[in-house]
């Protein structure tokens, strides 16, 4: 059974077949309306989401397909005690694929090894989340049409940040990029993803505590949140949340063709006065991951013989 928990699950050319299949979806989206005709995805959201959640059932929908699952962990039987492993195999019972939110990091990880369906690790915890990735993909790929010889700046909560994680990740198999890291010292990324991801394969990277000085260089700027909900005090969050706001003049030495990403949602580290410049690609993002939650759908669908 073929699940999608990490990013490097998936091959390079995995990657590209789903980019490829969402850019057909964008291009002629009738042609996949009806392709998972009583299908059921079952969304098990043990934590709160907008995009991802609502954008797999659309994505499920648009496929011709039904869905069912909770929003929260209070309104399943997580609340009387029921272990992840006992859900995932209940769920196998009334659907054909599972995409999971948790606060605990291989949460996602353990019902994939309980179910009889395809899991889709929708976020767990401070760890991946690999389908944001896919949604970061599609952007830079339709933004600057490759993934190799780029500069990419990471800034905000790299430490909690599981989408910075699995973008890395992806992106460390590519050709000629380089990565600057910005982010407060308490912040940094974790060293394990530094050390697998970017040490062993020789990648350069820089860390710094100063976006502005970074700014020049870089093709991409993926903005992230501080994570509050990750947090063990409120003072260090009341302190740290604010360390870096993108404005209009923050962004005066900035590449004219560079690309803002941000996985959203945004709390203050992007002035909204940025939101109409060309370079700000933040809600293409959002839906973008829609079509990439639609072709890997239909991936697993199809590895799992459902298609
Ligand atoms: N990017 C993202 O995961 O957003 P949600 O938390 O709203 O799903």
């Amino acid at each position: 059974m073929r699940h999608l928990i990490n990013i490097l699950d998936f091959s390079t050319e995995e990657l590209q077949e789903l980019i490829d299949t969402a850019n057909d979806i964008i291009a002629n989206p009738a042609k996949y309306s009806q392709v998972c005709r009583g299908k059921k995805l079952a969304t098990l959201f043990f934590e709160p989401s907008t995009r991802t959640r609502l954008s797999f059932e659309a994505a499920m929908y648009e496929l011709g397909g039904n869905v069912i699952g909770f929003s929260a962990a209070a309104s399943s039987s997580a609340a009387k005690g029921e272990s992840v492993a006992d859900t995932a195999k209940t769920i196998s019972c009334y659907a054909d694929i599972i995409a999971m939110r948790h606060p605990k990091e291989g949460a996602p990880l353990v019902a994939a090894n309980a179910a009889s369906i395809p899991v889709i690790n929708a976020g767990d915890g401070g760890h991946n989340h690999p389908t944001q990735t896919l949604a970061d993909l599609l952007t830079i790929y339709r933004e600057k049409g490759r993934f190799d010889h780029l500069t990419v700046g990471l800034c905000g909560d790299l430490k909690f940040g599981r989408t910075v994680h699995s973008l890395i990740n992806a992106l460390s198999r590519y050709e000629g990029l380089k990565f600057v890291l910005i982010s407060p010292e308490e912040l940094k990324l974790p060293s394990y993803v530094k050390k697998d991801a970017l040490k062993q394969k020789g990648i350069p990277y820089v860390q710094t505590t100063d976006l502005e000085s970074a700014m020049p260089e870089l093709d991409i700027l993926y903005m992230t949140r501080v994570q509050r909900e990750r947090f063990f005090n409120e003072e260090d969050y009341l302190r740290l949340k604010d360390s870096y706001i993108l404005t209009p003049e923050k962004l005066q030495n900035a590449k004219k063709d560079l690309s803002i990403l941000h996985p959203l949602p945004r709390v203050n580290e992007i002035s909204v006065a940025i939101d109409d410049d060309p370079r700000a690609c933040y809600f293409k993002q959002v839906l973008y991951g829609k079509y990439m939650r639609m072709a890997l759908i239909m991936k697993l669908l199809k590895e799992a013989g459902k298609l």
